[in-house]
């Protein structure tokens, strides 16, 4: 079981601050996948290179523990993290890996290259086996391990992406805004592909997306960030059905997929995390603010399995 508890990353830069990541908490158990969803900026990205160790400076995480079958990643020391957990218990699919492919490398040569980087790879022959055992995984053909990245489409790179962040069978995947920029249809193909990878492979995903209605197809469980905090948490289907958090409910309404014409959006923007308001955070865009949300709300228990930080709960 993978668990977050009270982890906090902080961006120190020249103007301030940036308190990206300000005490998140959930759990991953065995056989669940998480989807973490809320606006740009809201610390999604920062949440799971957290989980990766790999928050490059200014951010450094100052506060939490990430506990892995209750051992904590954050004590282990870089060697024994590198060796036995980055990418090979839990790896990542970055925001954008499909448009960061080298434009000078065949897809086979993104293989190799990955496979030295982790020191297993031993021959060419062995190497261009395994590509063309990861690509079928993914849904392209061998031919595919030739191809140079401007030869394929963005869905073709996108599961290049993915194929290689299965690369040593990791346990955990993190797949950060997967389908974001690829149109409606491929979309859908890049949703199917995850969701066979957790139910034929038994990978535990986590999806980060802006997009509910992805979200919604891949996870069992979801986390609705705010401004660096969690504002709702649970059971995927009730916090979806019975939203009770302000946030998460106009997230809903202005997600075109989930509810049709009554299409909203939320007014205002999100704060300045260098200088969050007090309290909830939300307070100032949301419609039902009163004087106690000038204090910070608790995770309360809205129904069981479904938790929500709102003072009118
Ligand atoms: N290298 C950095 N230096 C300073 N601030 C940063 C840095 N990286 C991220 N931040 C800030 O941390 C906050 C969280 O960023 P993060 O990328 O985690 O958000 P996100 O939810 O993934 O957004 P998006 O949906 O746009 O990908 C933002 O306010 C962002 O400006
Ligand atoms: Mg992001």
């Amino acid at each position: 079981m993978l668990k977050v508890e009270n982890l906090k990353v902080y961006y120190f830069t020249r103007k301030g601050v940036v308190r990206a990541v300000d005490g998140v908490s959930f759990e991953v158990k065995r056989g669940e996948n998480l989807g973490i969803a809320g606006e740009s900026g809201c610390g999604k990205s920062t949440t799971g290179m957290a989980i990766m160790r790999l928050v490059e400076k200014p951010g450094r995480i100052v506060g939490g523990k990430i506990l892995l079958d209750g051992e904590d990643l954050l004590q282990l020391d870089e060697e024994t993290f590198r060796k036995e957990v980055r990418w090979k218990t839990i790896s990542m699919v970055f925001q954008g890996a499909m448009n960061s492919l080298t434009p000078v490398y065949t897809v086979y040569q993104h293989f190799k290259e990955t496979m030295k980087a982790h020191g297993v790879f031993e021959n060419d022959d062995v190497a261009r086996e395994i590509t063309i055992r990861l690509l079928k995984k993914v849904g392209l053909p061998p031919r595919a391990a030739d191809q140079y990245p401007h030869q394929l489409s963005g869905g073709q790179k996108q599961r290049v992406a993915i194929a290689l962040a299965l690369l040593l069978n990791p346990t955990y995947v993190i797949a950060d805004e997967p389908t974001t920029a690829l149109d409606v249809i491929v979309q859908a193909q890049i949703v199917n592909l995850l969701k066979e990878m957790k139910e034929k492979q038994g990978i535990n995903l986590i999806t980060i997306s802006h997009d509910l209605g992805v979200l919604s197809a891949l996870s069992d469980k979801l986390l609705i960030m705010y401004a660096g905090k969690v504002v709702e948490y649970g059971d995927a289907e009730k916090v979806l059905r019975n939203p009770a958090h302000p946030y998460t409910q106009l997230l809903i309404a202005s997600t075109p997929r989930l509810r049709g014409k009554e299409l909203k959006w939320i007014p205002g923007s999100p704060p300045d995390l260098r200088n969050p308001p007090e309290g909830c955070r939300f307070r100032p865009r949301c419609p039902f603010a009163f004087e106690k949300c000038k204090e910070e709300p608790p995770m309360k228990e809205v129904e069981h399995e479904h938790w929500a930080s709102c003072w009118r709960i």
